[in-house]
């Protein structure tokens, strides 16, 4: 992939840089700072005179492309209105970044001064724009023989006042930057199809990521490994496969020697067909992305490990394939899990809490400071919270304060949930410690319950990323909730 080179530089406010495109902001008013005023008369009046054209009013998002004959070959005009809150700032970079895209400059800088950025926002917009023109060049190209063209642009460069500035904008556009390779890479792989995305791959993913730094490790377990640890609840998923399960443990070392490391677990089910509660037809192949948080820990790591973050994080990935055959699994068998708890199997399309309870069992060897689950887990929380929103639930209310900020921070929210021992009753069995569904209301929280139960060893919480990590029309991966975790553990990096 063609990556974009991002950094920053002093601007000279009368000296226009030579570039192929310049992005430029201006206000509601109109009014042109003195970059502006050098921009102008370097190409010849033009900014004058598509302002007095009408064609552009300076509101927020508004764009117009100028071409130009002076020393930057295009001028793309970027509004921001009266106000510059997030939401605002937010608007601009997606409108600025699909401009700059389309068209084929290769080389672009921008001068953002007529934002007047509080001292809060600078870094935050330097590392959301440089996510976004990141992630806006992401196209899936693994198994289309004639993959649409790669964006042109190449090097993006951020005009600052001073040179502590300059500094800042440079690490928050590499910090950005990195994120969005995150959240692409979160996308490629969920949106790679069940015959390339095996459990297996996910292994060589990881592996990949490990030897791109000394300071990570993976570990891969197979079948036997599993069934040794008694897994019998994750090996449950398994049966009906020929397609082998992997639990894939990948460690980064970044904080120091003894801090306890933040554990993701993610939910790696390479395809969800149901099993013998096998699911309709309709949309079926959709359920390819049920690794979504598999992804989701891959892309993180991705993101942790290329900025070095100083925090100790411990990736477990539950990777299997839930298909219907002879040796399947059946409603109503009961399985023993890792933790000696015993599961009724009321419905084999409830597996993903079946691979994740064992995943959450083997989390506790790593005495961790937190455990993060991510998970393609309930259809319930899509009908609760649509894409929208990701459903947090938590056994800890500083863990869940901690997560919705940093979703918040990164526009990649979350929304919390009820995780109240009254929904535990819906789970009894009659044939086992616990059933595997919990009836019809309320499936999303239930699920969770599920879960807790094998979570009481630590901090821990759960993200339901059913509606949130995938995109229905057109069809592809969100790379959620990448943006989330990775902020979250930028965050928990800062206070070590
Ligand atoms: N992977 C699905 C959940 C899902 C549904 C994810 C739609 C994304 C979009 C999960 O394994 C599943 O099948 N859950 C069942 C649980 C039920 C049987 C209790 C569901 O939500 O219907
Ligand atoms: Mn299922
Ligand atoms: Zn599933």
């Amino acid at each position: 992939m063609a990556d974009i080179r991002f950094t920053a530089r002093k601007a000279d406010a009368n000296a226009v840089v030579r570039t192929h495109c310049t992005v430029v902001v201006l206000p509601a008013s109109l009014r042109m700072d003195t970059y502006c005023k050098a921009l102008n008369k370097d190409s010849g009046g033009l900014i004058k005179a598509a302002l007095d054209s009408g064609d552009f009013d300076g509101s927020v998002g508004a764009t117009l492309m100028l071409h130009s004959a002076g020393a930057s070959k295009r001028i793309l005009l970027v509004g921001c209105g009266d106000k510059t809150g997030r939401d605002d700032l937010r608007k601009l970079i997606d409108a600025a970044s699909a401009a700059l895209l389309k068209h084929s400059a290769s080389d672009a800088v921008m001068h953002a001064a007529a934002l007047k950025l509080k001292a809060a926002d600078a870094p935050w917009f330097a590392h959301a724009l440089a996510r976004r023109l990141v992630c806006d060049s992401y196209r899936f190209t693994a198994s289309v023989s004639k993959p649409k063209p790669a964006a042109k642009l190449a090097r993006f460069t951020l005009l600052a006042a001073d040179p502590a500035a300059v500094r800042q904008a440079k690490d928050a556009l590499s910090r950005g930057a990195r994120t969005g390779e995150g959240i692409n890479l979160a996308r490629d792989l969920a949106n790679l199809p069940g015959n390339y995305c095996t459990p297996d791959y996910l292994a060589k993913t990881a592996r990949k990521l490990a030897r791109g730094s000394q300071k990570a490790s993976c570990k891969v377990l197979n079948e036997k490994a599993m069934a040794d640890l008694g897994m019998g609840s994750l090996l449950s998923v398994t049966a009906g496969t020929a397609t082998p399960a992997r639990l894939i443990v990948l460690e980064y070392n970044g904080g120091k020697k003894n801090a306890k490391p933040h554990v993701l677990v993610g939910k790696g089910i390479t395809f969800d067909s149901g099993g013998i509660s096998l699911k309709p037809g309709a949309k079926m192949d959709e359920m390819k992305f049920d690794m979504g948080g598999a992804a989701s820990v891959l892309g993180t790591l991705q993101a942790v490990i290329s900025m070095q973050l100083p925090v100790n994080v411990v990736g477990i990935i539950a990777a299997a394939e839930n298909m219907p055959s002879g040796t399947a699994t059946k409603p109503g068998d009961v399985v023993t899990s890792m933790a000696g708890i015993t599961i009724e199997v009321l419905n084999t399309d409830a597996e993903g809490r079946l691979v994740l309870c064992d995943a959450l069992t083997y989390a506790e060897r790593f005495k961790p400071a937190s455990v993060v689950d991510i998970a393609t887990l309930t259809g319930a929380c899509v009908v609760a919270l649509g894409s929208h929103a990701s459903g947090l639930y938590a056994n800890k209310q500083a863990l869940a304060d901690e997560l919705l900020a940093a979703g918040v921070e990164a526009h990649d929210r979350a929304w919390q949930m009820p995780l109240w021992e009254d929904y535990q009753a819906q789970l009894k069995s009659n044939f086992a410690d616990v059933a595997n569904i919990g009836g019809p209301g309320g499936g999303s929280v239930t699920a969770a319950c599920f879960l807790a139960r094998f979570a009481k060893a630590y901090d821990w919480a759960h993200l339901d990323i059913a509606g949130s990590a995938w995109d229905s029309s057109p069809k592809g991966a969100t790379g959620r909730p990448v943006g989330l975790l990775t902020q979250y553990l930028s965050d928990q990096a800062e206070k070590a």
